[in-house]
Formats: C-alpha cells, sequence, structure tokens
C-alpha cells in the first residue's frame, strides 16, 4: 500500500512528483504530499512540505499555484493503516526539528515501542503514524544522541542506514535533510523500490509506471539495499555501506499500455484488453509434440509427478481464480486441491509435506499474507509455484516456478484482465499437472488448448455484442439494496468473482452462493424485485441451477441470467439475459465472468461511482 516518489535533477521536481503520484494512485488515495527543497525568507535552506486528504488531483492544484523551483524532493500517496486519513497523518513525515522529511509505504511493526522510547528522550510526534518514528529515528542517528548512545553521522545515507536497524517491518523509504542540498537516501526491506537514472536526473519510486517516461534501465532494489540519489548519479551500498553494483533491468512494455487508450475509464479498458491477454499468456506454451511448455517451471517432471496435493492460497480475485483451478486440477489431474485465502492458511497449521505443491497467486506479487504463506510453507518443504503479473516481484522470486499472467500494468484497482490472465495459467497449470500424471493424454491436451485459445475470440464477442443486454441488466439492479450471485460448479466461482466486482465499484451490497444452498438461508431474503445474478450456463448442472432459479422466481425474485447461447428456454423464467458464446464447462469461468466485470463496471457508473479507484481500496495489500 502507498506510493513513494522522489526526484533530484535539472527540472522542476513538483511536476515530476506529481505525475509519478498519479501513476501511483493505484496503491492508495487517501491522502497525497509532497516535501520539496527550497529557501526560506533569510536565503535558508528549508524544506517545503505540502499534504492533502484525498486524491493527487488536490495537491497538484495547491502545487501549481505555488510555482516552487525546487528540483529535488520527495512525495508519497498514501493508504492509511496507522492512524486516519487526516492531514497531519499525510507523508512526508519530519524530524523534529522539520530538517529531515521522508516518505515510506509498509508498515513498522514495533513503531509502538520505537515511539515510547523516542518521546522519552524528547522526541515530539505530530501524527498518528508509524512512519514518524522513522524520521525522528533518522534524524537522532545524523544529529547524534547522547541519550541513545548513538553518535552524529551527520551523513543522510548513514543516518538512514543506522535507523533501519531499529526498525521491524516492512519498508521503502525515501528521505530528504535540508543539509543536503539535492541528495534523497532510499531503503528497501519487503516494499518494492525501483531507481532509474533519467538524462536530466535520477529518480526513485514504488512502481516502475512513475518513472518509465524518463528511463526503461531500472534497478530493483533487493531487502537490505540502499541508494543515494543524486543529481549527477546513483550509488549503491549493501547493510554495511559498502558499495555494490545491482543488475539493471530493461523494461519492455511501452506507457501507453499503461495509459487508457481512448477507454473512458482504466477498468473498460482491461477488460477489453482480455481477449490479448488470453492470447499473450498462451503463447509457446504448447510444444509440437504436443506436450505444455512452462520452461520457467522451476520443478522437473519427476518432482510434479510426486505431487500429492494442491494448495491455492491467493487473496481477493486472485482467490477466486483459485477456486476455479480447483475444479480443473482434480478434473484433469485427480490430485485434490484446497483453495485458501492467504490470510487464514498463514495462521493455520496446514498439513504439509514434500509432495505438497503450493500454487501462490498474486496480481501484484506482493500481497503481504500471500508472501507470509509462501515463506511459511517454503520452511515446512512445499514447493511453491507463483502466478504472478509483475516480473521480479517478490512472489516471483521466492517460489520455486512461476507462471507470468501477461496482462501487463492493471491500473484499475478492481481486478479484471489479471484474473482472466490467472485463469488461464491456472488452466496450464492443471494441464500440466493432469498430463505430467498421466491422466491427460497429448492428443486431448492439444484440443483442450485450442478451445481455450479460442476463447479469446469469445470474449470478444461478448465485448462486441452484449453492452446493450448488460445496460438493460445493470439498469434493473442498480437501486437495489443488495443482490446475490448463484451458479453452480465453475458458476458458483464464477459467481463468487461477480459479487465481489459488485461490492468494490459499486458500492451496493453482494453475495455470491452455490445455487443449491440458497434454499437453506439466502431465499429467505428474497421479496419481490429482489436481483439474483444467476450463471446459468449449459453444463452437466444446468438443469439443477434452473431448478433453483425457479425457485426464486416463485418469490418475485429478479433474474439475470448469463446463459449459453441458442437457450430459450432460460427466457422464460429470466427478466434479463445476457448470452455467451458456447464453450466447453471447463473455460465457462473465462467467459462468463466477462459479462459480470462489465455489469458491475455499468451499475457502478449509474451509481456515479469512480470505477477504477473505489473507496477504501488499493491495489496493492502490502499489509496483512
Ligand atoms: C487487493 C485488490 C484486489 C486483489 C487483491 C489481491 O484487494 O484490490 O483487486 O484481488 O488485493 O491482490 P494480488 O495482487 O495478490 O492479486
Amino acid at each position: 500500500m502507498c506510493g513513494i516518489v522522489g526526484y533530484t535533477g535539472q527540472d522542476k521536481a513538483a511536476e515530476i512528483l506529481v505525475s509519478g503520484l498519479k501513476r501511483l494512485e493505484y496503491r492508495g488515495y487517501d491522502s497525497a504530499g509532497v516535501a520539496l527543497e527550497d529557501r526560506g525568507p533569510d536565503g535558508d535552506a528549508v524544506l517545503d512540505v505540502i499534504r492533502r486528504v484525498g486524491k493527487v488531483a488536490g495537491l497538484e492544484s495547491e502545487l501549481a499555484a505555488r510555482h516552487l523551483p525546487a528540483t529535488c524532493g520527495i512525495g508519497h500517496t498514501r493508504w492509511a493503516t496507522h492512524g486516519r486519513p487526516t492531514q497531519s497523518n499525510a507523508h512526508p513525515h519530519t524530524s523534529c526539528d522539520g530538517r529531515i522529511a521522508i516518505a515510506h509505504n509498509g508498515i513498522i511493526e514495533n513503531f509502538a515501542e520505537l515511539r515510547e522510547e523516542l518521546a522519552s528522550r524528547g522526541h515530539v510526534f505530530k501524527s498518528e503514524t508509524d512512519t514518524e518514528v522513522f524520521a525522528h529515528l533518522i534524524e537522532e542517528a545524523y544529529e547524534g544522541s547522547a541519550a541513545a548512545g548513538i553518535p552524529a553521522t551527520h551523513d543522510l545515507m548513514a543516518a538512514v542506514r543506522e535507523a533501519c536497524t531499529h526498525v521491524v517491518g516492512a519498508y521503502g523509504l525515501a528521505a530528504v535533510c535540508v543539509d543536503e542540498p539535492g541528495v534523497i537516501a532510499v531503503a528497501r526491506k519487503d516494499s518494492p523500490i525501483i531507481i532509474g537514472r533519467g538524462e536530466r536526473g535520477s529518480y526513485v519510486a514504488s512502481d516502475v509506471i512513475a518513472l518509465i517516461d524518463a528511463t526503461r534501465d531500472v534497478v530493483v532494489l533487493e531487502d537490505g539495499q540502499f541508494a543515494r540519489l543524486a543529481p549527477e548519479g546513483i550509488t549503491y551500498t549493501d547493510d554495511q555501506g559498502e558499495q555494490i553494483e545491482p543488475a539493471v533491468t530493461h523494461i519492455d512494455w511501452d506507457v501507453d499500455m499503461a495509459e487508457k487508450g481512448g477507454y473512458p475509464d482504466f477498468m473498460m479498458k482491461e477488460i477489453a484488453e482480455q481477449p490479448r491477454v488470453v492470447r499473450d499468456t498462451l503463447v509457446g506454451r504448447l510444444a509440437g509434440t504436443g506436450e505444455l511448455d512452462i520452461d520457467e517451471l522451476g520443478l522437473t517432471f519427476e518432482e510434479l509427478n510426486l505431487v500429492d496435493r494442491v494448495y491455492v492460497i491467493a487473496c481477493g480475485t486472485s482467490y477466486h481464480a483459485g477456486l476455479i483451478a480447483k475444479n480443473l486440477i482434480e478434473g484433469w489431474a485427480r490430485i485434490p486441491c484446497e483453495v485458501e485465502a492467504a490470510s487464514e492458511f498463514r495462521y493455520r497449521n496446514p498439513i504439509i509435506t514434500p509432495s505438497t505443491l503450493v500454487v501462490a497467486v498474486s496480481q501484484s506479487g506482493e500481497t503481504a499474507d500471500t508472501l507470509a504463506a509462501i515463506r511459511d510453507v517454503r520452511i515446512k518443504g512445499a514447493k511453491v509455484f507463483g502466478i504472478t503479473n509483475v516480473v521480479g516481484s517478490p512472489v516471483a522470486r521466492e517460489s520455486d516456478g512461476v507462471i507470468y499472467t501477461k496482462a501487463n500494468k492493471e491500473i484499475a484497482v478492481a481486478s479484471t484482465k489479471s484474473f482472466i490472465g490467472q485463469v488461464v495459467s491456472l488452466t496450464l497449470l492443471a494441464m500440466l499437472l493432469g498430463q505430467v500424471k498421466g491422466k491427460l493424454p497429448r492428443g486431448q491436451t492439444r484440443m483442450l488448448f485450442r478451445e481455450l485459445g479460442d476463447t479469446a475470440a469469445q470474449i470478444q464477442r461478448i465485448l462486441d455484442t452484449r453492452a446493450e443486454a448488460v445496460g438493460q441488466a445493470a439498469a434493473a439492479c442498480k437501486d437495489a439494496p443488495s443482490a446475490l450471485f448463484v451458479g453452480r460448479g465453475m458458476g458458483a466461482a464464477v459467481s463468487h468473482e461477480g459479487a465481489l466486482k459488485l461490492k468494490e465499484v459499486s458500492y451496493l451490497h453482494a453475495e455470491a452462493y452455490a445455487a443449491g444452498e440458497m434454499k437453506h438461508g439466502p431465499i429467505a431474503l428474497i421479496d419481490p424485485g429482489f436481483p439474483v445474478i444467476a450463471v446459468a450456463t449449459r453444463s452437466a448442472v444446468y438443469d439443477k441451477v434452473v431448478s433453483n432459479l425457479k425457485e426464486c422466481e416463485a418469490r418475485g425474485a429478479k433474474i439475470i441470467a448469463v446463459a449459453t447461447e441458442g437457450d430459450e428456454d432460460i427466457k422464460q423464467i429470466a427478466d434479463h439475459v445476457i448470452y455467451i458464446p458456447e464453450v466447453r464447462d471447463a473455460f465457462s469461468a473465462i467467459t462468463a465472468t466477462v459479462p459480470l466485470q462489465l455489469l458491475a463496471r455499468e451499475v457502478a457508473l449509474l451509481r456515479g461511482c469512480d470505477v477504477d479507484q473505489p473507496r477504501n481500496l488499493a491495489k496493492s495489500v502490502t499489509v496483512e
């Protein structure tokens, strides 16, 4: 959560910081702020700290009016954890004397005791945040503290390094100090930090998207590494202060890919990209021999053959991709598969043996609970396979093998194209396990692979032809106080994602239920006009779903059905039907999810919601 940026160079920093923060808003948007180097009335160096509650746009207007000349500064966009989203809790935070300012992404676990110690030594706190202790720790290390037994460093980078030795937790940190004009000191532990050198200065950010206009050659800072940015260049050091030469990563995706590209919002752009995501995720995955080719597997076929239990662990939308995978892994490979929210899994004592395969699914690759679960099961001896959208992310680095979903940068907070990429990747993994276990012959794999690829065109057809039907269905449920999503089998898994999407972007309460479970409670909710959104595609359980819908219809529910093209019978019970092309049940989740994404977006727009940045959420959840 939270995004940080920093710039030092020849250009005005305020504009560069604001444009970087706007691109990082997906990480949180409760408040935004900058600290810029400036001169006070008597010519002394000072820091201008400007913070606003709310989105970056508010900060932008304030900065535009002030025309600040600074060429060095740091910025932050916040997702509140410790402390409400107020101006005093907004970053950057400053030391007692205001001469040091910091922007921080992460959580300081021992902040309460550090705060107490610092307060006992005379430090005065101005916010409720955990972050502020970092500013005071750096101040002590810079100025020295007899009470703490710390000598003065009078060196910002050394002071940051010293401060980090006292902090337990996660941090991506950028600090500036009036006494070292043009210098930004950077530290990282368990929170992403990307650094780049452009023609006109040096940049730091939580995500490459904030600095890609300046350079495509970046350093992904590792845990325990530090960087000192100055207008003339960047030096990297380890935790002992020894100089290091970190590897440079070249970014080959285009910034246009992260812009709206003519769509009204990122959510629509990303939904529309899904056919491409299916195609790209499948490119090069089937060898001429009919064998699946997942070269970054990190596990031998012998190791995979030993797998006798699979856990899929994930959070949010990624968890729903896991629900779909369970059906496929058990169906094709006949291996028991359990799907668990990482936040639960990590605090249980699951049965893990060397033949357990843990599949960690995470769009961002940095979700705190998913990462913690990975670390835990690896200690217990499980093999871990990651499915992520972010190259080089912690999930990718800490797994034995990885499949990258080729969704490219996803900006809208509610995940759409990444979900499709995850489902396609998990489908490949399920097919591979089926092959390795000798349950899925090559001929069948080839056929499945071809049909999986066909879903790209099928999604396109839904996008091209179903806007009107979606619009009518959205109008029918926009004023409802609540909605139920139902289905069976794959349809039940898809219902969960449909309900989540609606909740996140439209703030309309929605729940998903296995259709057969309705009569055990939820049906009591139904009164005339209550929306029931059903995934009622043709499958072995189609008739059962229809029976459950009849029970809802009898009680006056307004039924919106996602159904298979050609199914005229469904019109007898459904008030609105959104047709999707006929596909094999195994792939129905890929196509059936699309109308539910469109429905959620449409309802949200009708209710006047911001579909890209829903309230209270963040795209990347690096806190537990
Ligand atoms: C947040 C996002 C969701 C996402 C979830 C898991 O809650 O808003 O869209 O599904 O985190 O994130 P991950 O990056 O691990 O897939």
